[in-house]
């Protein structure tokens, strides 16, 4: 079989990729190595920069998340037992969309569905060859067959566990990593919206933030140890040590019913080129950040943005300008989404042997974006408004 893209992995990137081309009447094969229910089900961050919802709505898969998002106009700041709002839309003209992850999927992957698209799940993609010929190679197994197809151009979405990034040898690949000496509690709960807007909490027992999900789910995170065990935590101790360090005067937490319980560890990671001859790399199989400040979605989808574009000029106009610049737009992007979540993860967190004067720089760059405009318009930016480079034309 041949087609003209190959897409490896159904997540975020790889199903907005697919969703995007089809659109365009590109045909495209997506292989996944797991189930549709298993990919829809699986938790992670919520929170949408405008131009990730712009994409969405403009590509004609919008209506759900238009209907049912949060907007907020900025994010709360937690700062010895106060909080502190900063208003992106008074600063900058642009809020932030509170919509889980695993409901951008639901709706990705039930268009392609809906459509009857090419996604074959409990398909995995054991290698890419032959990069650097017209013809790239993917050989993958499904129903217990090994299969093989070529594409004019493979796409890597296979996240950071996946195969494409591993299929370009090591002395053509370089990667910059940086894992932190935490990890994030998550929790989900049964309860309305606790705060208005999501609030990132500075404390000394360790960095948590309040967020939500739906009018009836919420999501709270506490800073924990790399490996700690999530089911030795009590929800009692979990709700006293979110109160402990997001609490005021005036706010408690809401102690209902938790129904999920998740450790994650905190990692940056990014791997250049983002291109290896006919193969492209989007998302998380070239980049991971920590989820302060929730990038990873928003820097797949501003990959795809670009990647999309230049598939559709190359396919539609035989103008692959665009395609040739993608590696390099995509890195530029990447490395200030990189720096935002390094620096915001820096910012709140607390270092495990991290002296005085560490905290006490960490505190003064707290006190200055609680009071300074300047800062919180740089916050703004970074936060909710880089720009997408190139978009596709739909
Ligand atoms: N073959 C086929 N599919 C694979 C393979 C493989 N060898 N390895 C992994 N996959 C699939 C995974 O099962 C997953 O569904 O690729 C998909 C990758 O999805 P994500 O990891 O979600 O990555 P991406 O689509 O780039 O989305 C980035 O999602 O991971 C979060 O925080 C991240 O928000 C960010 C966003
Ligand atoms: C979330 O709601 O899961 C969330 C919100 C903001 C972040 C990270 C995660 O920065």
């Amino acid at each position: 079989m041949h087609v003209p893209v190959a897409i490896v992995g159904a997540g975020p990137s790889g199903s907005l990729l697919a969703w995007i081309l089809r659109q365009r009447g590109i045909d495209s094969i997506v292989l996944e190595s797991r189930s549709r229910e298993y990919v829809e089900s699986r938790i992670r961050a919520g929170v949408m920069e405008q131009n990730a919802v712009d994409l969405m709505v403009k590509s004609g898969i919008g209506d759900r998340l238009m209907k049912e998002r949060y907007y907020h106009n900025g994010v709360g700041i937690g700062y010895k037992n106060e909080h502190h709002f900063i208003n992106f839309d008074e600063l900058i003209g642009i809020g932030v969309t509170v919509y889980g992850q695993s409901e951008v999927t639901k709706d990705l992957l039930g268009g392609l569905a809906n459509e009857g698209h090419n996604v074959l799940y409990e398909a995995p993609v054991t290698a890419v060859e032959d990069h650097h010929t017209n013809k790239p190679k993917v050989k993958y197994t499904h129903e217990g067959v090994e299969k093989e197809l070529t594409a004019d151009f493979v796409i890597g979405c296979d996240g950071f566990h996946g195969a494409s990034r591993k299929s370009i040898p090591a002395a053509d690949i370089i990667t910059h990593e940086k894992v932190y000496p935490f990890g994030w509690l998550g929790i989900l709960c049964k309860s309305p919206p606790m705060l208005d807007v999501a609030l990132f909490s500075h404390h000394p027992n360790g960095f948590a933030l309040v967020s939500m999900r739906s009018d009836t789910i919420s999501r709270l995170y506490l800073q924990c140890a790399p490996d700690e065990d999530a089911s030795k935590w009590s929800d009692e101790q979990i709700w006293d040590e979110l109160d402990v360090r997001v609490g005021t005067d005036d706010f408690k937490v809401n102690r209902c019913e938790i129904f999920e319980k998740d450790v994650a560890p905190l990692r940056s990671f990014f791997s250049e080129p983002m291109r290896y001859g006919n193969m492209f790399l989007a998302g998380d199989a070239s980049h991971i950040v920590p989820p302060t400040g929730a990038k990873g979605l928003n820097s797949a989808f501003a990959d795809i943005s670009v990647l999309s574009a230049g598939l559709i000029r190359h396919f539609k106009n035989d103008d692959s300008s665009v395609l040739e610049k993608y590696a390099e737009v995509a890195l530029r992007r990447n490395l200030l989404t990189q720096r935002f979540s390094w620096t915001n993860t820096a910012m709140y967190h607390i270092f495990p042997g991290s002296s005085s004067f560490d905290r006490r720089m960490q505190e003064s760059q707290i006190e200055t974006l609680i009071s300074d405009e300047l800062t919180q318009t740089v916050y703004a930016k970074a936060h909710t408004g880089l720009p997408f480079e190139y978009w596709p034309e739909l």
